[in-house]
């Protein structure tokens, strides 16, 4: 029966995982998923998850189905998390938020609506590079994707006339895809006042934004800063669409606890968008698991452990910081005649180093050190014990 099937590749971030795990040496390290890890290189479960798993293990809840969309104490949660406590767009009813699985069913789902119910240019543009993942689900869904200048290799920054000057030439009515902050894969994010011209350029060419936040807390450790360009499109009259993930900022990599918004202008609108959404949420997997989601809004609606959370979030991100330190100095140290500065200016979990495929081929082979072939490394994955082992063998790749 299955004898014709071709053989897959394996998936560029996920099949590095699996490489690593096969590997025998006691040398080597995993630096190609984004998934935090505490200093001692072991998976992170934060402290207020835990507070949050004992209340739920107390409540000794049932296990009947979730709404189709989720639990309204979750989607009016998460909602609030990104576009602010105060909303006009939340106040009004004009959202549609339904809790997904995770950053990918909310892409997945939100492009799905997309092709089928979007009437305009059906032509997604992306920023160059963008994650992986992205152009694989246009890919599936036969959803054109197109690319927008966003990454200089030259500065290992932002390259704000680049995107401008392509953002400008895109056809009227097509998506745009923006990350809203700690841009994977390459830690580079534009500024505030960058964001500020993208909204503008964006609201001329009449794009309709599609933005995926799988880092909110990641870039500057504050939650409220990294929603900055969300809530500058949503002041700016953008009805934008959003994906969110808890994966990353609540550490729930496996409990596929994410969410998708629309905005959709107003109440009646929304009601609409709500009842389509649903139909293709039920056909494809009848409704959300619920342990992610019941993490998600106890730790969002009890004020002590959203505080503690926020603590959670920022130590995180400032440990990926010491570590960005940490590797500079010990690749500098080394005598490396590269620029490296790149390491420390970027944010988020990742950096791109720079690192050409052959370079990329060299650390895995020799070091054991695994990263994705676009030389792009999980910085959460480095820690005290390893930062020296991977500069000296990226030091010694790069000379
Ligand atoms: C990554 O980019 O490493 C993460 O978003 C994990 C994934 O699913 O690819």
């Amino acid at each position: 029966w299955w004898g014709n099937v071709e053989m897959g590749p394996p998936d560029v971030i996920l099949g590095i995982t699996e490489a690593y795990k096969k590997d025998t040496s006691p040398k080597k390290v995993n630096l190609g998923v984004g998934a935090y890890r505490d200093d001692n290189g072991n998976p992170f479960v934060l402290p207020s998850v835990r507070k949050a798993e004992e209340i739920l293990h107390k409540k000794a809840l049932n296990h009947e189905y979730a709404p189709i969309g989720g639990e309204a104490s979750y989607t009016d949660a998460v909602a609030k998390l990104a576009f602010g406590e105060n909303s006009p767009v939340l106040k009004n009813k004009s959202n549609v938020t339904v809790q997904t699985l995770s950053g990918t069913g909310a892409l997945r789902l939100g492009l799905e609506f997309i092709t089928k119910h979007y009437a305009k240019n059906k032509e997604i543009w992306m920023p160059t590079p963008t994650w992986g993942n992205h152009p694989q689900i246009c890919n599936t869904l036969n959803l054109s994707h197109k690319k927008y200048r966003y990454y200089d290799p030259k500065t290992h920054g932002f390259d704000l006339k680049g995107a401008i000057e392509d953002i400008s030439k895109i056809p009227e009515g097509s998506i745009i895809l923006l990350h809203a902050c700690a841009h994977n894969p390459t830690g580079v994010d534009p500024k505030p006042s960058d964001w500020e011209q993208l909204s503008h350029v964006i609201k001329e060419r009449k794009l309709y934004p599609f933005f995926d936040m799988a880092y909110q807390g990641f870039a500057t450790g504050d939650v409220d800063g990294d929603a900055f360009a969300v809530r500058h499109f949503v002041k700016e009259g953008h009805q934008v669409t959003l994906a969110q993930s808890f994966a990353k900022n609540m550490g729930l990599y496996g409990e596929r606890a994410g969410a998708l918004t629309f905005l959709c202008g107003d109440e009646g609108s929304a009601a609409k968008v709500m009842s389509q959404v649903k139909i293709m949420i039920r056909v494809m997997y009848s409704n959300p698991p619920l342990y992610g989601a019941r993490l998600v809004q106890e730790i969002l609606n009890t004020p002590e452990l959203k505080k503690l959370w926020l603590a959670d979030v920022k130590s995180m991100a400032d440990r990926i910081i010491s570590m960005r330190t940490k590797l500079r100095a010990g690749i500098e140290g080394a005598g490396n005649k590269l620029p490296w500065q790149h390491i420390t200016d970027q944010i988020g979990m990742f950096c791109y180093t720079g690192l050409k495929p052959d370079q990329v081929e060299r650390l895995t082979k020799e070091f054991h050190v695994y990263l994705t072939k676009d030389g792009r490394i999980s910085v959460a994955g480095i820690s005290s014990k390893n930062v020296d082992y991977v500069a000296e063998a990226m030091h010694k790749v790069t000379s």
